[in-house]
């Protein structure tokens, strides 16, 4: 039997659903919405898409979106002023920063500078390491999508073997440390591993997040496995056009995996909702305070 699509777009859109409805009954309570700030440095185009849509999404839940368009020429000290301003706004409950930064600009110090409790991308170190010793913190978007699409396929992943190929900051390493928390046996593979393709057939439940369009075969899979497909890659077709694939080759998978996320409309609708859920998050703990 063919494998079972996880739908991303389905998942996300419940999710974002479930958002609105505790922003409405927050903001009644609390007599202000949710805020969350988004600053783009420059006239990237890929990042002012992801901007706009960020945005919309943000509008769409009900939530307060306040945008920074700076230009590129920005100086760092500049934005470290703007990034101190809204760290003590307080309509502000998440602060995102969009990458990349023109490189006049230290992007770790500017990440860096970011009030924790307010870094909705869960890139600040403090968020790193009270993710790696079980503290409540706020989880990076991508890997918090990844463990909601396991959830459409499995009840529970514990005991099993998961391989997550790519050891990245934003993806690679958080997801391992949420499968270890879900009481899974976890490899962290990548480039340099030794025969990937047996390291990925071993695994019960696959992570490719490495950016390499198609890289993972269809027989690198083990039978019945569950495949989250963490890739986005753009490639020219025949035709002449253009298409998204992912790290993964998506049709030779099918008839191996049990499941698998299709790109695109798997992982990708994901990180957006769990923004936008960090953003919830980080609010409630701000009203706690
Ligand atoms: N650029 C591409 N993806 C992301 C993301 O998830 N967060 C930020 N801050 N910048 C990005």
């Amino acid at each position: 039997m063919p494998a079972q699509l996880i739908d991303g777009a389905a998942v996300a859109s419940r999710l974002r659903q479930t958002i609105r409805q505790r922003v409405s009954t927050l903001s009644a309570q609390h007599g202000r919405a949710p805020g969350l700030a988004v600053i783009l440095v420059g006239q990237d185009p890929a990042s002012q898409v992801y901007v706009r849509n960020k945005g919309k999404a943000t509008l769409e839940v009900g939530m307060h979106s306040i945008e920074h368009h700076l230009d590129a020429s920005t100086s760092e000290t500049e934005l470290l002023n703007l990034v101190a301003r809204l760290n003590n706004d307080p309509l502000v409950d998440g602060i995102l920063v969009q990458l990349p930064l023109p490189r006049h600009i230290d992007s770790q110090r500017v990440l860096l500078a970011i009030d924790p409790n307010k870094d909705v991308d869960g890139f600040h170190p403090i968020n790193a390491g009270r993710l790696m010793t079980g503290q409540e913190g706020l989880v990076p978007c991508t890997p918090s999508g990844c463990m909601l699409l396991l959830k459409e396929a499995l009840t529970s992943p514990a005991g099993m073997h998961a391989v997550v190929v790519g050891r990245s900051n934003i993806v690679g390493k958080p997801v391992a440390q949420l499968l270890l928390q879900a009481d899974c046996t976890v490899t962290i593979a990548h480039s340099r591993t030794n025969d990937l393709p047996a390291m990925c057939r071993s695994a019960d439940i696959l992570i490719a997040a490495v950016g390499k369009p198609e890289m993972i075969r269809g027989d690198w899979i083990k039978p019945g496995a569950i495949v989250i497909d963490v890739g986005i890659n753009r490639i020219d077709t025949a035709e002449g056009k253009t298409k998204l694939v992912g790290d993964v080759a998506t049709q030779e998978a099918l008839p191996h995996a049990l499941a698998i996320t299709p790109v695109p409309g798997g992982v990708g609708p994901m990180t957006i909702a769990c923004l936008l859920n960090n953003t919830l998050t980080a609010f409630e703990r701000h009203q706690r305070q």
